[in-house]
């Protein structure tokens, strides 16, 4: 029973594995022409963007749409977080209106943490917070690497995934180091010192399977999975890299770094890209990019995070009655 969906970290391997099967499953409701079920009839879903985003929200909306859900988008930009009001405030006045589930993007780490104390009746899933989590990305990550792997006929577990760029502001690679480490892989970080310090604060608590790399060759060599990540400018307060054209000489995704060091390696980035710094569009566009496929299951894992958080209500006010 998951209560909530704030983080990775929190769930464990059957919850995860629970969730991915569930993703799966509700991949086939999108290949139909009538692409609605009727699971979430009745449910109210409200997602509260604070920070940008054209994937994770267009892809919640859809999901709950369709699971028959009501859905209701409230950004910045048009609510009274302009007018100064407090999350608090927000959370407690958007839940007198009795939503199911709220679903939110926040620029601070810890703020779904936060309105999940808050909320009394409300389930909230946490759509990326800060430089914290983004617990649905990995899973869609994730879906698609299982897909991917099963395809050839093999497991996703004991795969060596190589996630190179900004790993300092990244919430999307911390919420895939968790997911990895739970289904048996090995992850690499890479990336240059400034945003990937050697001593990179979690380590310990991650574990043996983790390792650290500053030179990309060390890091993709004889990789599986190469995740770049975007360079996300509007985090880095300081100098953290000179330039873009710098980054991507030294750890750019071309095709011919690709042939050199990890020829079979599938690529992923979980979007927006910078065509050219994180990965060429060679790469990008061709033949190992998993890029499309992963904003395809985003819908799936949406809907089986959303059904998950409806039906486990169901179960508590039952157990209450
Ligand atoms: C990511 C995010 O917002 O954390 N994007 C996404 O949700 N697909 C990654 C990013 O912004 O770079």
């Amino acid at each position: 029973m998951i209560k909530h969906l704030l983080d990775i970290r929190s769930l464990n391997r059957e919850q995860l594995l629970f969730l991915l099967e569930n993703a799966d499953k509700f991949c086939e409701v999108s290949e139909r022409s009538l692409k609605k079920v009727p699971a979430l009839r009745g449910k109210t879903i409200i997602l509260l963007f604070l920070e940008p985003s054209t994937r994770t929200r267009a892809s919640f909306e859809i999901a709950g749409k369709r699971l028959s859900a009501d859905t209701i988008n409230i950004s910045a930009s048009g609510s009274s977080v302009v007018k100064g009001e407090s999350l608090y405030d927000t959370a407690r006045t958007l839940e007198a209106m009795a939503p199911d589930i709220l679903v939110m993007r926040h620029p601070q780490s810890g703020a779904a943490h936060f309105l999940s104390r808050i909320l009394k009746y409300t389930a909230v899933v946490n759509a990326g917070d800060g430089m914290h989590e983004h617990p649905t990305q990995a899973l869609l990550d994730c879906l698609t690497l299982k897909q991917f792997f099963n395809s050839k006929g093999q497991e996703l577990q004991g795969k060596t995934v190589a996630i190179v760029g900004d790993i300092l502001h990244s919430r999307v690679a911390r919420s895939n180091i968790w997911a990895h480490l739970l289904l048996g892989n090995k992850v690499r970080l890479v990336g240059p010192p400034t945003l990937l310090p050697s001593d990179f604060s979690n380590m310990q608590v991650w574990g043996e399977h983790l390792s650290v790399h500053h030179r990309l060759a060390d890091g993709i060599q004889g990789a599986d999975v190469v995740m770049a990540l975007r360079m996300q400018l509007e985090r880095q307060k300081g100098h953290f890299i000179s330039n873009t054209d710098e980054y991507s000489r030294y750890y750019g995704i071309n095709e011919s770094v690709l042939q050199r060091y990890a020829p079979d390696a599938v690529v992923m980035h979980p979007g927006p890209l910078n065509r050219g710094v994180e990965l060429s569009s060679e790469v990008a566009d061709g033949p190992r990019s998993l890029i499309s496929k992963q904003v395809a299951n985003g819908v799936a894992v949406r809907m089986a995070a959303l059904f998950a958080l409806a039906a486990s209500r169901q179960e508590a006010e039952l157990e209450a009655a």
